[in-house]
Order: structure tokens, then C-alpha cells, then sequence
């Protein structure tokens, strides 16, 4: 059979809280897309650049030197703009599939609300540095977050998550419950780009569901 011929590159980003299954997700939709033959590239934020993933091993240390909010916001974006240029565009260019876990969403969840830093003034500093590159879709897995961190810390029967949580993860309910209110209020505005998969269902439902979206945008 013919690989499937797309008329451009197709951006989907995968965003939630922790430990919602954003990373298991890709696996799965990855691999099912590319035994149907299309071209995909998995990628994630922040990192997938030389730059990128030292600036993420610097955002997640555990040390206990305080970041300030304004620089976290600057380094996730120093690693974005980075991405997209060396990632995200080229593939965009050669009609492949991008799949990326976390982009701005996360800035204006996790910055722009969960530190303080204001949704809209967020959105507008990522709106400037990506210069007109925005996902096509973008699935969030919604997860009560004391779920979230459970699965994250390996609480789950599957036990493939497991790890220390890292600097981000390791702040309280209260910030992680910020960043669900924050999701679910961009769902709300933009519904339609913005899908929201119920991510407490057993993963190939949310598989499933994912699958669908984006077999609608292909
Ligand atoms: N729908 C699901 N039901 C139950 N467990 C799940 C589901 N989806 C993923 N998991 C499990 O939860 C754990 C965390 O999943 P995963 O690493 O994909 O989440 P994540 O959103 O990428 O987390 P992080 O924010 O830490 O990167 C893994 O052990 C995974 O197998
Ligand atoms: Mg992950």
C-alpha cells in the first residue's frame, strides 16, 4: 500500500498535568500511525534540541536554589523558540506528523497561572516567540490531579512511570489543581483545537478517543 501523501505538515500537541499519560500516549499513537505509514516525529518540551535539554535538566534539578518565575518563564521559552526552529519547522516542512509533548499550553498553565504570571501575558510572549507555528490540535488529558502525581510516582499497577518526582512535580495539590483550572478554562474557549480526552479511562480508551481526533485532522 501507498504511504498516505499528506497536503502539509500536521502539528498535535499532547498536554496535561503530571503523570496524565501524555508520554504513553505518544507511544501508542506514534506507532499506530506509522504502521499505517505516515511520517511522525515524537518530540517533547522542554528538551529535543542540544540547548533544550540543557535548559530541562536545569528547569527540573531538584536542587533547592530557587528559580524565579519570570526566569523559569524565559528558559521554557528559550527552549521552545530553539525547538521549533531546529525540530518543529524543518518536519512541519517535509509534511510529517508532529507530536509533541507539551508546548504553550503548559507555559500558560504551569507560569501563566500556577506561578502568577498571568494567562494573557503568557499566551502573548509564547504567541511572539513561536511566530505564527501553533498546533493543529492539541489533545489534553484531564486527570484529577491526585491521580496525576500517584501514576507519576509509579503508584500505578504498571509501574512504568516510576521515578522521583522532579522540581516542578514536587510543589503542592494546590499548584496542580491551578493547572487543571487553567487548562480546562483554554478548553473552554477553544474547544475545538483544544480536545479534552477523559484521561482517568483505562489508556487504550483514551488511545481511541485520540486516534479519532486525529485521524479527522489528517
Ligand atoms: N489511562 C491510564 N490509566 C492508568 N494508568 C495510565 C494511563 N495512562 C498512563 N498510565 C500510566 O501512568 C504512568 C504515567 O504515565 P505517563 O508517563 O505517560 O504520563 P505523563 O503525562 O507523560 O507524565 P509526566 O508529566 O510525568 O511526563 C505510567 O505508569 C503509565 O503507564
Ligand atoms: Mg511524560
Amino acid at each position: 500500500m501507498a504511504p498516505p501523501i499528506l497536503r502539509q505538515g500536521v502539528f498535535i500537541t499532547f498536554e496535561g498535568g503530571e503523570g496524565a499519560g501524555k508520554s504513553t500516549l505518544i507511544e501508542q499513537v506514534a506507532s499506530q500511525l506509522a504502521s499505517q505509514g505516515y511520517h511522525v516525529v515524537k518530540t517533547r518540551e522542554p528538551g529535543s534540541t542540544f540547548l533544550g535539554e540543557h535548559i530541562r535538566s536545569l528547569l527540573l534539578d531538584h536542587s533547592e536554589r530557587v528559580v524565579s518565575p519570570y526566569s523559569e518563564l524565559c528558559l521554557f521559552l528559550a527552549a521552545r523558540a530553539q525547538h521549533i526552529q531546529e525540530v518543529i519547522t524543518p518536519s512541519l516542512e517535509q509534511r510529517k506528523i508532529v507530536l509533541c509533548d507539551r508546548f504553550n499550553d503548559s507555559t500558560i498553565a504551569y507560569q501563566g497561572a500556577a506561578r502568577g504570571l498571568g494567562l494573557e501575558k503568557v499566551e502573548h510572549v509564547c504567541n511572539f516567540i513561536c511566530q505564527g507555528v501553533q498546533p493543529h490540535l492539541t489533545l489534553y488529558l484531564d486527570i484529577d490531579p491526585a491521580i496525576g502525581l500517584s501514576r507519576a510516582r509509579g503508584d500505578s499497577p504498571q509501574k512504568i512511570g516510576e521515578h522521583d518526582l522532579d522540581r516542578i512535580e514536587s510543589e503542592g495539590i494546590e499548584f496542580h489543581r491551578l493547572i487543571r483550572e487553567a487548562f480546562r478554562e483554554i478548553h473552554e474557549k477553544d474547544p475545538t483545537r483544544f480536545r479534552l480526552l477523559d484521561a482517568s479511562r483505562p489508556q487504550p480508551v483514551v488511545t481511541a478517543e485520540a486516534m479519532q481526533a486525529i485521524r479527522a485532522q489528517l
